[in-house]
């Protein structure tokens, strides 16, 4: 290849990538930890991501919580704690900005955001966006992998939000449920548990019927949710990915745009 070519590749993606975003009817954007890893939000797998340091299986799993569920209310605590002190990025707020100009239209156009983070920063982008517009927030965050801002009963099944901090000092400490007093644990998917089926069923419903899926900050590589973007592909949608590197995803992408998703998502879905 030419020099002069791999200088072009990226505009020209870009702008392939944006206009076709632009003139889509119907939208699903799906985005994983890399979108809010420049608010400070530590991703997964990637340098000083949260797997690099911790085992998964002392955390995140069904099991861990039965054997020791102090220890795993102390890292869901902390992980909360965190992520309590970040904000939106750029990334969060263009999507957020996108999917309210496609509402606003009044037609069967629409952008559905379908995200694995637990952390809430699509939906603070989507409420912030709403006050200053002085407009309702959507609330239409489809959200995969749950919540670090919810709690469910570990016995009657009860969710409700929580953010009071984790008092996990003993479990006799832990939250409890208002309904029947048993423990309660964090609304989020373990590694072994289904996820949502509504939740899920309405994602794989936007995917294929999308016209183009951008997919922001995901390695790619937990299912289902990865299957998101390899269904909509199938489906026919126009594939564009943003990521900091290659992932198994990066090959069936129509366009992959290699960086970092606070400058690029604007870049290609902001007005100018
Ligand atoms: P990962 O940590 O696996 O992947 C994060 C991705 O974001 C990587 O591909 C990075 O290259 C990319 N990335 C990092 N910083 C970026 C930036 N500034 N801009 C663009 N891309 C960037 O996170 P997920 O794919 O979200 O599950 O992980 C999927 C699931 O695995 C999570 O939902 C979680 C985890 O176990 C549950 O909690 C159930
Ligand atoms: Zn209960």
């Amino acid at each position: 290849m030419h020099h002069d070519d791999v200088e072009d590749a990226r505009p020209t993606g870009l702008a392939a990538a944006r206009h076709a975003l632009h003139a889509a009817d119907r939208v699903v954007i799906f985005t994983g930890a890399g979108v809010s890893a420049e608010s400070g939000v530590p991703t997964f797998r990637g340098a000083g991501g949260l797997w690099r340091e911790f085992r998964a299986e002392d955390l995140a799993t069904p099991e861990a919580f039965a054997r020791d569920p102090r220890l795993v209310w102390e890292w869901y605590g902390w992980r909360r704690e965190l992520v309590a002190r970040c904000v939106p990025n750029a990334a969060h707020r263009a999507i957020a900005a996108f999917a309210a100009a496609r509402a606003d239209a009044a037609s069967t156009s629409g952008v559905r955001i379908v995200t694995q983070n637990v952390d809430g920063l699509h939906q603070r982008a989507e409420r912030e966006l709403a006050a200053e517009r002085a407009m309702p927030s959507p609330d239409a965050v489809l959200t995969l992998h749950g919540t670090l801002f919810g709690v469910r009963c570990t016995h009657c099944d009860a969710r409700s939000p929580h953010t009071a901090p984790i008092d996990a000092t003993s479990r006799a400490t832990l939250p409890t449920c208002a309904s029947c007093g048993s423990l309660l644990r964090p609304d989020v998917v373990w590694f072994g548990e289904a996820l949502d089926p509504a939740i899920l069923d309405a994602a794989f419903d936007a995917a294929r019927h999308a016209d183009v899926c951008l997919v922001v900050g995901t390695s790619a590589l937990v299912q289902p949710a990865a299957s998101i973007a390899t269904l909509a592909a199938r489906a026919g949608a126009t594939l564009v990915e943003i990521n900091a590197e290659a992932t198994p995803l990066s090959a069936l992408a129509d366009v992959s745009l290699r960086g970092a998703a606070g400058a690029l998502v604007p870049a290609l879905l902001g007005e100018a």
